[in-house]
């Protein structure tokens, strides 16, 4: 779980991300200058699910129910062995570090690792809501039980170990930046794949999206002062949602609509929930990551960016099954389950998380529409 010693290939990705890519698509264009001199960015701390883990899960069940991503495929395009990322390679955390000049976050579980440049406590399979909380609304996390609230439990050990007080706190992390999510889409999907209507999913919003404000509070007293809080995807394109989601009219179109309503009412929630935190935290820089007009923009630009490993950009380049690559209980890493030859030509890595390519455009994407406005304030 170590991070990978510096080799050509990182330079030259890390280089390529910031300055080399050819940015062909509109709205794509070089990434701003990081103005150093007023503010760097030292240590970066995430706290999620899959789309950020960099090793929680396998490490705390590598035999569980999460075992086929401590297996190959996973991994193959970068690390070449899986470290417990959820796609072939580097995630949009992997990316954002590089871009601020700090090295890939080692997983909290990780006990050996160092932790001077920030910690990553994301965890695959994990909910905004506590396992209790699911409970009660008949809902059961079969992954993992290391919500947000948990991983915020963690936190909050980790900096009362390296801190003496909270002044000391305040001056390690005045050049820290705190990234809590996305989360919340797993509720909404372990919801659904346990045979709840949109319905259900609608009135889980509201709590959803309260325990990420109250998570953003417990960040914020721990001594965060600049905070990007992500939205979900758009869920009616990822092949996980829209098998798991089975009303009575399942025509792919109207159902991919309604779990795209779905992250719309999420994310408007949050995006209101966070100008009123706001005006409580007057001094404190909170960002909202437009995760889903990133992948809307990225979808619409597909083709320049050179995904063309098939028609349907829904479509799994590691999995089995109908029109999505996708089958429940035969997925990504299980014995005998196919992977496309070229996965740089696919979005969807898994059914659930996307390609290395993917999270690349949308990490530059995510740099570039927030980076001047973290920086705009000191
Ligand atoms: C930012 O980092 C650079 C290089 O390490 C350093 O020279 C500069 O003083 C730092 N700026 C602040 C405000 O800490
Ligand atoms: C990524 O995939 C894993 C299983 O492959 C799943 O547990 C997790 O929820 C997925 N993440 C997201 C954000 O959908
Ligand atoms: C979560 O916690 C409950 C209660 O302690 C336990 O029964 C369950 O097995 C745990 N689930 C996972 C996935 O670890
Ligand atoms: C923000 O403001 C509060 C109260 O006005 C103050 O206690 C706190 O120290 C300030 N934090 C920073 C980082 O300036
Ligand atoms: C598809 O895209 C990938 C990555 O951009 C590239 O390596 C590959 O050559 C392309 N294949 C075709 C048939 O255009």
């Amino acid at each position: 779980m170590v991070s990978p010693k510096p080799s050509l290939t990182m330079l030259f990705l890390y280089l390529s991300f910031v300055f080399l890519l050819p940015c062909t698509a509109r709205g794509f264009g070089h990434l701003p200058a990081v103005n150093t001199g007023s503010w760097n960015v030292t240590s970066i701390y995430q706290l999620g699910d899959s789309l950020s883990d960099t090793g929680n899960l396998i490490i705390e069940s590598p035999n569980g129910v999460a075992s086929a991503f401590s297996r190959l495929p996973y991994g193959e395009s970068f690390f070449k062995h899986p470290t417990g990322r959820c796609s072939n390679g580097l995630l949009m955390i992997d990316f954002l570090a590089k871009a601020f000049g700090v090295p890939n976050l080692n997983p909290y579980l990780n006990k050996d690792a160092v932790f001077t440049h920030g910690v990553n406590f994301a965890f695959s399979g994990a909910t905004a809501l506590p396992s209790e909380s699911l409970e009660e609304k008949n809902i059961v996390n079969p992954v993992t039980n290391s919500s947000l609230s948990v991983q915020l439990d963690w936190m909050w050990s980790h900096f009362n170990s390296i801190c003496y007080n909270d002044q000391d706190c305040a001056e390690k992390l005045k050049n820290s930046l705190f990234i809590v999510g996305e989360i919340g889409s797993n509720d909404y999907y372990y919801a659904f794949s346990q045979g709840k209507t949109m319905k259900d999913a609608n009135s889980m919003v509201f709590d959803v999206v309260q325990a990420i404000i109250e998570g953003i509070r417990r960040v914020i007293q721990i001594g965060a002062t600049k905070i990007i809080v992500p939205g979900t995807f758009p869920l009616g394109h990822f092949p996980a949602y829209i098998t798991a989601y089975q009303p009575k009219n399942s025509a792919i179109y109207s159902k991919q609509r309604l779990l795209n309503d779905l992250s719309l009412y999420h994310n408007n929630e949050l995006k209101k929930r966070l100008q009123l935190l706001k005006q409580d935290y007057k001094n404190i820089t909170i960002i909202y990551g437009d995760y889903y007009n990133g992948f809307t923009r990225l979808l619409k630009n597909a083709p320049r960016f050179g995904f063309n490993g098939t028609s349907d950009l829904r479509r799994a380049c590691c999995g089995v099954g109908g029109e999505l690559s996708f089958y429940p209980t035969r997925m990504c890493g299980a014995r005998g389950v196919p992977v496309c030859a070229n996965p740089d030509g696919y979005v969807v890595w898994d059914g659930f998380n996307l390609t290395q390519k993917a999270y690349r455009i949308l990490a530059r994407w995510l740099f570039r529409s927030t980076v001047s406005r973290l920086f705009k304030s000191s």
